[in-house]
This record gives structure tokens, C-alpha cells and sequence, in this order.
């Protein structure tokens, strides 16, 4: 018994120490919290308008298939075959990039991994604070850097709807201002993204409110991506405890019978 209890002991200790070492991940860098709602269909669709649009060109996403995003976040046939798909792609494809792999290797130095499983591996603040950290950086092969990601070796997907960012300089955490959640208050003109300041050189499409939003409903996509059945998880949630509930009302009911003979 005591030996049970010892490993016991052992494994949980060693569980608790290898989450907060996943929790840490990402090289314990400050990133944003990202709001999503994965119940918000429209918020999915958009996320996967971008996808398709800004980062298949590079990405494969090769456990996905057209027609299961589609009927999983209610998109329509024919919206789907006119804004996500190639004219020579068919419903039951994978989500596929055509760049080829040694093209890519050549081109980057490194091949653009697969992104059906990031979400998982990188974790969605992560990947909502990754894509709104690029910036300007003429010593880097592809003009671009990223404060999340030093030396990266992707390039900014999105700087026509974001703009072109440059760094202003890091937050200095005795002095920067924070609201009364303690995110940092940006100063007029400047944009804080994780622990780094930085200014617009050329403003884009979007507001930096609207690439926010854009860039939360691409996380939440990517969320979904690496795991469709959160989606359905809830609303079966929802059903087995209403389920319950009703169940514990009929043996309320059923007691009550029950003793009234017996009082
Ligand atoms: C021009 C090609 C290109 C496009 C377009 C592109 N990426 Fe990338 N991406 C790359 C390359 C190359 C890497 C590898 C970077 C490295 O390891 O230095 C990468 C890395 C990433 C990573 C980090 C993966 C990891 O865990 O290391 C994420 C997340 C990512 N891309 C998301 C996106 C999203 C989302 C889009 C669309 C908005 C996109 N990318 C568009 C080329 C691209």
C-alpha cells in the first residue's frame, strides 16, 4: 500500500512538473490571450477564408478535408467551391498546398510545416500573437522578422491587411502603463503586440482592431483544425447534462412516491 501510494505520489508530481514545462512552452516569451469563440460559425468560416486565401499557398493542412470544414462549419457547396477551392480541386480533397517541398526548402531554407496540428503544439495565444508580431527587418533574407519569433524564416502572409510594422522598442514592465486587467495600454499611434512596441510605417487594409479580430478568427480555425470535434464536444455537453438534470428530477419524483407509503 505504501509503494502504491509512493508511485502514486511520483506520477503526479511528474505529470504536474511536465504541464508546467508544456504551459511554459514557446520559449516562456509574454504572448496575448486570444478570445475566440468556437461556437461562432461566422468567426470559423472567416478564419478559414484566410487560411485558404493567405497561408495554403505555403501550408498544407493534409488532415483536413474540404468537404468535412465545410460541413462542420456550415459553409455551403457552392461557397465553398467559390471562395476556398481551386478550380481543379474536388470536395474530398486534403487541404493541400501545390508549392512543392523542395521548392520551399530552397526558397525559405526550411520547408513550411503542416499546420492541421500547430494549434495543439504551439497553443492558440501563441499562434494569435506569432501572427500579428511581424515586422520589418531589411538584414533578414526575406525582409521580415517576428518578436515572437526571432529570425523566422517565414515571411509576412499578411502585411497588406495588417500594415508594415516597425519596432519601436520593448515594453519596459516598471513603467508601461496597464489597464485594470493588466494588459499594457499602447500609447496614440503605437500597437503592443506581446512585449514589444511597435508603429505602423504603412497603414494596411484593416484597422489594428480589425486584424485583431481577423487574426483570433484564423487562430480559432486553426484551433478547430486540430480538433474538429471541440465543435460538436459542447453541444454534447450540453445534452448529457440536460439529460442528467431530467434524470435527477424523475428520482426526486420517484422518491417522493416511494416514501409516502412508507411515512
Ligand atoms: C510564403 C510562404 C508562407 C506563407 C504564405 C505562410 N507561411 Fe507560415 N511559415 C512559412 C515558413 C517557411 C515557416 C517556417 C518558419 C521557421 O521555422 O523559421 C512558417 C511557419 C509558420 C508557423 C510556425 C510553425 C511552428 O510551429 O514553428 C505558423 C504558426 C505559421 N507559419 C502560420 C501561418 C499562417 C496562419 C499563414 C497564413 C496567414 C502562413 N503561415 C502563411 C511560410 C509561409
Amino acid at each position: 500500500m505504501k509503494k502504491l501510494s509512493l508511485l502514486l505520489v511520483t506520477l503526479l508530481s511528474a505529470s504536474v512538473l511536465a504541464s508546467s514545462a508544456l504551459a511554459a512552452g514557446g520559449h516562456g516569451a509574454a504572448v496575448d490571450e486570444v478570445h475566440m469563440n468556437m461556437s461562432d460559425k461566422a468567426s470559423l468560416q472567416n478564419g478559414a477564408k484566410i487560411f485558404v486565401n493567405y497561408c495554403l499557398s505555403c501550408h498544407s493542412a493534409e488532415y483536413s478535408r474540404y468537404n468535412r470544414v465545410a460541413e462542420d462549419l456550415e459553409i455551403p457547396l457552392w461557397q465553398l467551391k467559390e471562395n476556398l477551392m481551386f478550380t481543379t480541386e474536388k470536395e474530398g480533397d486534403l487541404m493541400k498546398t501545390t508549392m512543392p517541398a523542395d521548392d520551399a526548402k530552397a526558397w525559405f531554407g526550411v520547408t513550411p510545416p503542416d499546420l492541421s496540428l500547430v494549434a495543439r503544439v504551439r497553443k492558440p495565444d501563441w499562434i494569435y500573437t506569432y501572427l500579428r508580431a511581424f515586422y520589418l527587418d531589411e538584414s533578414s533574407p526575406s525582409g521580415w522578422n517576428n518578436s515572437l519569433f526571432e529570425n523566422v524564416a517565414m515571411p509576412h502572409a499578411m502585411y497588406e491587411l495588417q500594415g508594415v510594422q516597425r519596432v519601436v522598442g520593448k515594453i519596459d514592465s516598471a513603467t508601461q502603463e496597464v489597464d485594470s486587467h493588466g494588459k499594457p495600454i499602447a500609447k496614440e499611434g503605437q500597437i503592443i503586440v506581446g512585449d514589444t512596441i511597435f508603429e505602423l510605417q504603412h497603414p494596411g487594409k484593416m484597422s489594428s482592431v480589425e486584424f485583431d479580430k481577423a487574426m483570433s478568427d484564423l487562430t480559432a480555425f486553426l484551433s478547430y483544425m486540430g480538433e474538429p470535434a471541440q465543435l460538436k464536444r459542447h453541444t454534447i455537453g450540453v445534452f448529457t447534462i440536460g439529460f442528467l438534470i431530467l434524470l435527477m428530477l424523475l428520482c426526486m419524483v420517484l422518491k417522493a412516491e416511494y416514501w409516502r407509503d412508507v411515512h
